[in-house]
């Protein structure tokens, strides 16, 4: 069912982030507070999909999150492994197609080998690209553009926006236009350190495990509300 909406995002990137407060605030371990927010991606993945939104990218799992509790890291790569494991055929029905950006070799066992599983059988799917940063950091991202590119012999000459933008893990994303954060901090968090340059932001105080569609939906007409100038005068440049 679509809905109506003064202007729709193409691509929606989402800094899920409060999971630990929502658990702590009710006297329960972090981790119940990462297991409901994986009810909270389950909905925003379902909301976009009935909100007609073409990209969803969301932040899991930072290169800075390695520095957690050794308990916490392993409880978050086995929820993620739930995740492309127990919802792989409901995603795959729904027409998502999963995509990983990151590095994900580096992830444990072979929870890479089921990420790639999940990526190769979701790859027709055209209602919603969902990209899931996972073990993924902005300046990693970098660092590996240009050690690409260096690899590639690319000659300095060569060198511009677009030719960054096509060594990136989102080389065949186009750029968000709608940044939502959750638990109301003001802050990027290495994540999509390029790609967000001139997206919107909404934060909203509401924790991770607690956003819901409605919150979608109000960050969505927020970001219709917003005159978007890129540097220019007029409301004109506005999409
Ligand atoms: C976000 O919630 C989940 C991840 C970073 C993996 P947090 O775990 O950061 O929750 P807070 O910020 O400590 O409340
Ligand atoms: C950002 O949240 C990373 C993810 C949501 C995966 P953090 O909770 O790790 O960020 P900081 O430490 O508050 O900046
Ligand atoms: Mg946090």
């Amino acid at each position: 069912m679509s809905e109506e909406f003064k202007k729709l995002p193409t691509h929606i990137a989402v800094i899920m982030d409060g999971n630990g407060r929502w658990a702590t605030a009710r006297g329960l371990p972090r981790a119940e507070g990462h297991r409901v927010g994986t009810e909270a991606v389950r909905r925003l993945i379902k909301a976009c999909v009935d909100f007609q939104i073409k990209y969803l990218t969301i932040y899991a799992f930072s290169t800075e999150n390695w520095a957690r509790p050794k308990e916490e890291v392993n409880g978050l790569m086995l929820l993620l492994e739930s995740v492309v494991v127990n919802e792989l055929e409901s995603l795959d029905k729904e027409g998502v197609r999963i995509q990983h950006i990151g590095r994900l070799e580096a992830l444990p066992g072979n929870l890479a080998d089921k990420v790639r599983h999940a990526i190769e059988v979701t790859h027709n799917n055209e209602k919603l690209v969902l990209n899931i940063a996972w073990n993924y950091g902005g300046r990693d991202e970098l660092v590996c553009a240009i050690k690409h590119m260096i690899q590639d012999g690319v000659k300095a000459d060569d060198v511009n926006e677009q030719l960054v933008s096509s060594y990136l893990f989102t080389s065949d994303t186009p750029d968000p236009e709608l940044l939502i954060r959750t638990s109301g901090e003001q802050r990027l968090s290495n994540f999509l350190i390029w790609q967000t340059a001139y997206s919107e932001w909404v934060i909203t105080p509401v924790l991770w495990p607690d956003f819901s569609k409605e919150d979608l939906r109000q960050a969505i007409i927020e970001y219709g509300n917003r005159d978007r100038r890129f540097g220019k005068v007029s409301s004109s440049a506005s999409k």
